[in-house]
């Protein structure tokens, strides 16, 4: 069969240039532009990456007309229904879903590497008490590679495998961690016969002094909200965990950069910036204040929780999320919270908004989990610590894919320059 290629014709020379086009299993195909520059001495522009496909991967495919998310192949709404964090994460680390005795092996695996280097305390104490905990979180993640020496040689498949276990592992731990520094409680140790969401939710509400029992639902909550955030493609942050292991930096450090990505409030910084707008916008009688000004393109106020650079439909972890939001809201504590009715008014109103329709901007993900994560008592300087837990799967995984890719090299975007045209230095003196 004929290679399928597309021609490029500079219509100021004439020149052609063919270009190889690469097909997906499913989604658009790509030009493979990697001959462009040495031929034809052009760059291609594209800010934002639009139309750019970075890397191949296997990992995560997400149509964002259709609204439809797939791990490895799986519907996100299967894996939801069906599945755990856990077994998830092995589906993104090695490919397949485990078999029973794969995943007791790699649950086993996971609870064994929780606990920190007892020296990382002192770390957490040096943070001033009001520190955000993402700031902490960034430097605690990338100072793990100070501590595990035997899992930094990036060129072994088993240092690899070991880190992206360690780093699945500690998440929760420093997560709790970082909390209880900002709320001056003393750490909790991670207690292995929990599950993953249930260790986490022990490690940040109970104290050494009281008994303390796990809710069965707001565990389950967590554990589908982290099965939501495994993988997102190539996002922000994981295109910058990307961009930094392609230098052949560390997994730890690389990881620490995309928590430093995903903290910007137009990625996963939103659940924490929809919290912080429905308390700004205080009454549901305010709400069409609100919606104007979200209209207004003279004012940068946006409706934190609604919109996706991709799902130009409803984003299908959102459907999942409300849902869920709609079901457990109810049965869990702190729901006598006049936030959570504002945020289900806005919802419905910006829903039948024209502007809102027109644009499709549908509440996305990040909508929903700030509500439930605020059901659960978890505050809201911790959302995007959340999301960075269960990011951190993908991340892992993503990072894994690119070293292992025989086509990976060092990341080296560039640019279109538009500053001044080559000038001589003048003398101060002769200055005006
Ligand atoms: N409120 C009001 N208007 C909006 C919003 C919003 N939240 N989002 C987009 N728009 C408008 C834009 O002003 C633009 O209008 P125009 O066509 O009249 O100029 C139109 O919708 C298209 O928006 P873009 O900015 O081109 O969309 P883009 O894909 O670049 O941005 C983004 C996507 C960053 C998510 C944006 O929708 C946004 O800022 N949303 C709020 C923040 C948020 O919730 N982020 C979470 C994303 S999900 C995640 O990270 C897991």
């Amino acid at each position: 069969m004929k290679e399928h290629t597309v021609t490029i014709t500079d219509n100021k020379t004439g020149q052609q240039i063919e270009l190889p086009v690469k097909h997906a299993t499913h989604g658009p195909s790509a030009v493979d532009i990697g001959r462009l520059f040495r031929e034809t001495g052009y760059f291609t522009f594209d800010p934002g990456f639009l139309s750019t496909a970075s890397c191949q991967s296997s990992l995560t495919y997400l149509d964002g007309e259709k609204g439809e998310l797939l791990y490895r192949g799986y519907p996100i709404e299967q894996l939801a229904e069906k599945s755990s964090f856990i077994e998830v994460a092995y589906l993104m680390l090695y490919g397949e879903l485990p078999d029973q005795q794969q995943l007791i092996a790699f649950n086993d695996v996971i609870i064994r590497h929780s606990m920190l280097n007892v020296t990382m305390n002192d770390f957490f104490r040096g943070f001033y008490h009001n520190a955000h905990p993402m700031a902490i979180m960034v430097g605690a993640v990338g100072s793990l590679s100070a501590f595990y020496h035997d899992s930094t040689d990036i060129s072994n498949a088993r240092h690899r495998e070991i880190a992206a276990h360690r780093m699945i592992a500690k998440m929760p731990t420093i997560a709790a961690a970082c909390y209880k520094h900002s709320i001056g409680e003393p750490q909790v140790y991670p207690d292995n016969s929990l599950s993953y969401a249930g260790n986490l939710l022990r490690m940040m509400f109970s104290v050494p002094c009281e008994q303390f029992e796990i809710n069965p639902i707001a565990e389950k909550a967590l554990d589908l909200i982290f099965i939501l955030h495994i993988d997102h493609e190539q996002n922000a942050s994981t295109s910058t965990v990307r961009l930094a292991g392609s230098s052949g930096a560390n997994p730890f450090v690389c990881i620490a950069s995309g928590i430093a990505a995903l903290w910007g409030p137009a990625h996963g910084g939103a659940n924490e910036a929809v919290l912080t707008m429905l308390n700004e916008i205080g009454d549901v009688k305010n709400i069409p204040k609100f919606l104007e000004r979200a209209k207004d393109k003279n004012d940068p106020f946006r409706l934190m929780g609604f919109g996706h650079r991709v799902y130009k439909n409803y984003d299908p972890r959102a459907k999942i999320i409300r849902q869920m939001c709609h079901s457990v809201l109810g049965k869990l504590c702190h729901t006598n919270d006049p936030t959570l009715e504002l945020a289900q008014q806005l919802e419905e109103i910006a829903l039948n908004d024209e502007y809102f329709i027109e644009r499709k901007l549908y509440p996305n993900v990040d909508f929903y989990s700030g509500l439930i994560y605020k059901a659960i008592g978890i505050p809201t300087n911790m959302f995007t610590v959340m999301f960075a837990i269960a990011r951190t799967v993908g991340w892992v995984a993503q990072w894994m894919e690119m070293i292992a890719d025989d086509n990976q090299r060092i990341g080296r975007p560039r640019q279109l320059y538009i500053g001044p045209a080559r000038r001589d230095y003048i003398e101060i003196y002769k200055r005006k």
